[in-house]
């Protein structure tokens, strides 16, 4: 049987088995930006998951660009030798490639996590002072931010590049930025959060010019085989937000700053949005991409079943999909699609008998 989820794909110099990635997911369990425990078993898990690239959660550029005290950050030297402790061991026991997302959280930075309430932190918990385009908060009762300076602007471009070099000692596949959900990058390209009247801010072009100032500056300082992408916002979900054909402009600035992939996400630029609920809800968006601007898309949000997803890539609206919560259900999702779509996938050699070929009852569970 034909199939296209199970066909491999490359990105610059990154062969890829398959064309399902495990979306980046947060885990606010980070010591000040190091990786521990908990990030080796979980990364450990996903490395055997079926998809061919795990893509790290959100990691600050910057201490104060984190979402969270919990989160990982590729700032100091501690961080890097912490996440490379759990890469190097990733990749030896599992099948998977690795890529890892780097950004900074602007506006909705010093929050408490997810388990906390995932409002904004208050004083007896260390706040810290946020920076974000222009002086709004991210909704009622969040810290006003300060409007970045061009000082701040240079030293934010500055450290994406001193991570993106981070995670090439550590042996990263992918670079992913940042440019979604309403964090820094995102915020700067939207009219909602953008009131700014320098050239960063009023038309389109002044609203990209900092995510794709980062973009090539972050190309030009990484190997021309690691691929390298980003994260957008297909649609801010509100009026007078991004758009679809924002998502298109800014896909094309990307790819000519150097992007090898764009993954399409929605929503998150203000605290009283809503996204869509309906399964797939950015592929008709990320198929708009891959058409106009002429690179390759991934697309992410509520894609849950294999059939689905080979639907998805089969009839040209993506190249490869992205799954998060699926994954955290079902950590091997990925050998069970393979199973329904009747493809082969790498598994490690201890557990190889739990495939079809060497296990009947693997066939009756599909
Ligand atoms: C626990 C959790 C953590 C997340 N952390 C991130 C993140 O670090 N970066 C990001 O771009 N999206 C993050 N997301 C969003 C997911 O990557 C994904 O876009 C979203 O959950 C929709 O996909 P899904 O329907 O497959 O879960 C997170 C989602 C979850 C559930």
């Amino acid at each position: 049987m034909t199939n296209h989820l199970f066909s491999p794909i490359k990105l610059a110099g990154v062969e890829l088995d398959n064309r399902i990635v495990v979306a980046p997911m947060c885990q606010y369990s980070a010591d000040d930006g190091c990786m521990n425990d908990w990030h080796m078993t979980h990364l450990g898990m996903l490395a055997n998951s079926g998809a061919s690239l795990v893509i790290v959660e959100a990691t600050g550029v910057e201490r104060h660009g984190r979402i969270t005290h919990g989160c990982t950050g590729l700032y100091s030297d501690a961080n890097e030798a912490a996440m490379k402790r759990v890469i190097d061991h990733a990749r030896r026991i599992g099948t998977a490639k690795f890529g890892v997302q780097i950004g900074h959280a602007g506006r909705k930075a010093s929050a408490q996590r997810p388990w906390e309430g995932g409002g904004p932190l208050k004083a007896p918990d260390d706040p810290w002072e946020t920076i974000a385009p222009s002086a709004i908060p991210f909704g009622a009762g969040w810290h006003t931010p300060r409007a970045a300076t061009e000082q701040d602007i240079v030293r934010v471009t500055e450290a994406f590049v001193a991570a993106a070099r981070r995670a090439v000692r550590i042996g990263f596949d992918t670079v992913e930025l940042h440019l979604a959900h309403g964090y820094l990058l995102h915020s700067f390209c939207s009219p909602v959060a953008n009131k700014r009247t320098d050239r960063y801010g009023g038309s389109l072009e002044n609203r990209l010019r900092f995510p794709v100032e980062v973009m090539g500056a972050v190309r030009a300082a990484i190997p021309a085989t690691m691929a390298l992408g980003a994260r957008i916002t297909g649609s801010d979900w509100v009026d007078g937000g991004l758009t679809p054909d924002d998502a298109v402009a800014l896909s094309k600035g990307l790819k000519g700053a150097g992007a090898d992939y764009i993954d399409i996400s929605s929503g998150g630029i203000a605290a009283d949005t809503r996204n869509p609920t309906a399964l797939g809800y950015n592929v008709s968006i990320a198929e708009r991409v891959k058409r106009e601007a002429g690179i390759a898309t991934r697309t992410v949000g509520l894609i849950v079943s294999p059939k689905q997803a080979e639907g998805i890539v089969a009839e040209g609206k993506a190249d490869m999909i992205s799954m998060a919560r699926a994954f955290l259900d079902d950590p091997h999702w990925g050998w069970h699609a393979a199973l329904a779509l009747e493809a082969e996938v790498k598994r490690p050699p201890q557990y190889l008998r739990a495939g079809p070929k060497l296990w009947p009852g693997a066939a009756m569970r599909g």
